[in-house]
């Protein structure tokens, strides 16, 4: 094997190619580079930074990203074909080290959809990797659908990537099929049997549909893998994809029995966890492993116990290896700018002075109605951004809902548009539906709601809740997020915010029409 050490594992991220295309996960442009920042910062080896012929948006993303980046090799994801690979290219070539990552389904069943015999697939293979590699010398190719792909043809397919230049073989689990041993031993028969296979280096790419990606992923480096294919948070289609953090965090707390290293700053996982949750509007469930909110909570009066004695007892590794803060230390309404500006940062956002005096005016706000403002509320604030063009179409000004065990309930809403204030009446089946029916009233609207979610922030009946909303339209999809005391408030601020983004992404598809003229055909 070339190029690294053999006790060296490079993490390749895919949050932003593989997880961003899980349905509902969608980034904007910004998000996308906040992202790509965080993970370049954190120490990732490689960043697949999108699709670049999906669309004009991953294009841009990827070739910005390829420029800004610092550290990390940037890659883009391309068909087996000229035409993508040239486009990959085009937004890869910025980077200080770009890579094209060019893929083929090889299993049966993906053969039968380009409709390609073996021998042709073969050919398309020799011909597609020849051509990335003649525009860029780092060049990884993915035989896809791998584990069920039989071996003769993936050890025949994999010799012709090699032998036209590929330097990375990339062995997917597309479906999450695969189970650890067998994980191990398809990388192991390919090294054994591929001529050239000394010279590459192997890459394991898992999905979690049956629960096994990060155990497969590391079966597949116990067997002689050195490039993890993962997300953060695990983000990806359907159960998602293998999770950084665990992969990163098992290696280095189990250094005595898997001795290979990662470059990753373990101590950066805290808050590129939060913010991916936040921008995906996937929430990570309490009980996930390192990065849910449970995974250093200990309840049971023999734990705290044992705790308290010695952390050791029940923790193997430390909240501050993840950055965590070792104390969560509560914010109030005597908290000052400073201290308010020095937790956002523990907690991975740096503000400049203008963003700083918006989010101190909401936290002061907050902590009045509050007495005790936790990291989760903190964050649940930084959660309520304004929409991506800075300036909010629509605003929540009043809403007071009237509910009670009859139905229907009432919902009175001002809701500015465009500066302009409108009044409505609505009702509803419950007192978030009346909400949402105001909003309609004032601003009809064709998207619908794909997915309405509550959670509480911290305990007590004080509590914030954080609710996200997303919706769809023509194919658009927007997320919003937000928080308040009222579950209802927040809905409705979630509700606006999402619409929000909507137009945002309506003007830029269309950027000749009209906000108003679009958007108030029908307002009252
Ligand atoms: O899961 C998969 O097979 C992929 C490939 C494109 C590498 O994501
Ligand atoms: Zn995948």
């Amino acid at each position: 094997m070339t190029n690294i050490k053999q006790d060296r594992v490079l993490i390749f991220d895919t949050t932003l190619r593989d997880g961003e295309q899980s349905p509902g996960a969608t980034m904007t442009h910004e998000e996308k580079l906040e992202i790509a920042q965080m993970l370049d910062e954190m120490g990732v080896d490689i960043i697949e930074a999108g699709f670049p012929i999906a669309s004009i948006g991953d294009f841009e993303a990827v070739s910005e990203i390829a420029k800004l980046s610092r550290n990390a090799t940037i890659c883009g994801l391309a068909r087996a074909n000229e035409k993508d690979i040239d486009r990959c290219w085009e937004a890869v070539r910025h980077a200080k080290s770009p890579r094209i990552h060019t893929f083929i389904g090889t299993s049966p069943l993906h053969r039968a959809i380009p409709n390609l015999t073996m021998d042709e697939m073969a050919d398309r293979i020799h011909e597609t990797v020849t051509h990335a590699r003649n525009l860029c010398d780092n060049v990884q190719w993915s035989p896809m659908d791998a584990t069920r792909t039989e071996h003769d043809y993936l050890c025949r397919t994999v010799e012709i990537a090699i032998k036209a230049g590929a330097s990375t073989i990339n062995i997917p689990d597309t479906v999450g099929y695969t189970a650890p041993r067998e994980s191990a031993d398809l990388i192991r028969m390919l090294i054994e049997r591929v001529p050239g296979a000394d010279e590459v280096i192997f890459a394991t790419h898992c999905h979690n549909d049956l629960g096994m990606a990060t155990a497969n992923s590391l079966a597949a480096v116990e067997a002689g893998a050195r490039q993890i294919e993962c997300t953060i948070n695990g983000l990806g289609e359907r159960a998602g994809n293998t999770a950084l953090e665990e992969v990163v965090m098992a290696l280095k707390v189990r250094h005595d029995i898997m001795p290979w290293t990662t470059e990753v700053d373990t101590t950066k996982i805290m808050a590129i966890s939060r913010r991916v949750a936040t921008i995906s509007g996937f929430p990570v469930q309490y009980n996930k492993a390192i990065v849910g909110k449970n995974a250093f909570a200990h309840e049971s009066g023999i734990h705290q116990d044992g705790m308290l004695k010695n952390a050791e007892t029940f923790e193997i590794m430390r909240p501050t290896d993840i950055g965590l803060s070792a104390t969560n230390l509560v914010m109030g309404k005597h908290s000052g700018r400073a201290a308010l500006r020095s937790k956002l940062k523990e907690l991975g956002f740096e503000l400049s002075d203008n963003q700083l005096m918006d989010v101190f005016v909401r936290f002061k706000a907050l902590a009045d109605r509050k007495k005790e403002v936790y990291d989760d509320d903190l964050l649940a604030l930084m959660r309520d951004q304004s929409s991506e063009d800075g300036h909010d179409h629509l605003q929540v000004k009043f809403l007071r809902v009237i509910c009670g065990t009859e139905a229907p309930q009432s919902a009175d809403l001002i809701l500015s548009v465009d500066g302009k204030d409108h009044q409505v009446t609505a009702t509803g089946d419950g007192p978030v539906d009346a909400t949402f029916n105001a909003v309609q009233k004032v601003f009809p609207h064709q998207a619908t709601l794909a997915l309405y979610q509550v959670h509480a922030v911290t305990d007590g009946t004080d509590a914030q809740a954080t609710v996200s909303v997303r919706l769809e339209e023509d194919g658009r999809i927007a997320v919003g997020q937000a928080a308040d005391t009222d579950t209802v408030v927040a809905s409705a601020k979630a509700y606006v915010q999402a619409l929000n983004k909507l137009i945002v992404r309506r003007q830029k598809t269309a950027p000749n029409a009209d906000v108003k003229s679009v958007t108030m055909r029908d307002a009252g």
